[in-house]
């Protein structure tokens, strides 16, 4: 054969080998492009972090607030959220969950807390095996979780006595509903409270009473208090349902005249702001809270380290705030 004839079958193959390399090349792209939206959907939910979230109070109202925002942030994140609670409150069933929680590996767990030394053993465990605990609403100090997101409740209690201490002319008698004795967040409350009206002689704290954080016993422990103390002034409820309770005593004995003070702003509490039976409330940021201590999460898997503490925001609500800030009515 001919040098030329060589040269022209060399050069046919090559460029047969060519097209059939490119043709190659062109669909392994395709396929590629084709699968990318399946293996990155693939990857993105072998990610999602499991977070749960563990209430106080399942259908506690107070708790469905940090639940939902909480649920915005893990949705923002890519995190999937488990909301799990006792029915009605039970610290043992809260240490359970937890339990649960670590038994499942979860990657990281949202609690109240409660100040067990049981439970602050299972965060230290937890923290130890990679699971990331953070506090919110309550702190549980002594542990090792990774911060706690709430309200500086010690402060929050003072800022209850400037404004029963303000409304009493720095004179009268006060009777407490509290939400738990055992819960460390309603004792800081009080601890807060009784600071301020230590300072005034002529005020006194005559008797602290539990509510369970329900409203049908905060209401029942509001009329014994009412019947057994005829000259009580001013009443405080220090968690969520409390006030209302209070408010539903003094319509059923009929007692006028007496200051209710409430803690956050559930709907009815803020019926009754308007109808002038609460005098004022202490508003807490639940739904704040269960989304900052997601964001925190989530900074936390970033690899940063996280603030100890960090505080959500109080405000006062009365009926003078309610009409301003809305432009409603007096009624
Ligand atoms: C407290 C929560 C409690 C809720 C009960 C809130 O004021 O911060 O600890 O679970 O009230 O209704």
């Amino acid at each position: 054969m001919s040098n030329r004839k060589w040269n022209i079958g060399i050069a046919i193959l090559f460029i047969i080998f060519a097209s059939l390399l490119l043709s190659f090349l062109l669909s392994t792209i395709r396929i590629r492009e084709l699968l990318q939206p399946i293996l990155s959907d693939e990857t993105s939910q072998e990610a999602a972090r499991h977070v749960i979230l563990i209430a106080q109070e399942l259908e506690n109202p107070y708790w469905r607030s940090i639940e939902q925002g909480a649920r915005e942030a893990s949705a923002k994140y890519g995190m999937q959220l488990e909301y799990a609670g006792p029915l009605r409150i039970n610290p043992d069933e809260q240490i359970k969950l937890l339990e649960k929680a670590i038994a499942a590996k979860a990657d990281a767990v949202l609690v109240q807390g409660i100040n067990d030394p049981q439970y602050v053993d299972l965060i230290d465990q937890a923290v130890s095996q990679g699971i990331a605990i953070i506090t919110v609403d309550t702190d549980e100090p002594d542990s090792r979780r990774l911060s706690y997101v709430g309200t500086d409740n010690l402060d929050a209690g003072k800022v209850m006595g400037g404004l029963v201490a303000k409304a009493a002319g720095k004179r009268g008698s006060v009777a407490v509903l509290i939400g738990n004795e055992q819960a460390p967040n309603q004792q800081l409350r009080l601890k807060g409270l009784r600071t301020v009206i230590g300072q005034y002689p002529e005020l006194s704290l005559v008797d602290v009473r539990s509510s369970n954080i329900s409203r049908l016993q905060a209401a029942g422990a509001a009329e014994e208090l009412l019947i057994q103390y005829p000259h009580i002034d001013f009443m405080v409820g220090l968690s969520a349902l409390d006030g209302i309770g209070i408010a539903e005593a003094a319509e059923r004995i009929q007692r006028s005249g007496i200051k209710i003070f409430a803690f956050d702003a559930l709907e009815e509490t803020l019926t009754h702001i308007r109808s002038g039976k609460i005098n004022s409330t202490i508003v807490q940021q639940p739904y704040d809270m269960g989304y900052e201590a997601v964001s925190q999460l989530n900074n936390h898997f970033r690899g940063e380290t996280l603030p100890g503490r960090h505080f959500t925001k109080i405000n006062i609500l009365d009926q003078h705030t309610l009409i301003n800030e809305t432009g409603e009515t007096s009624p």
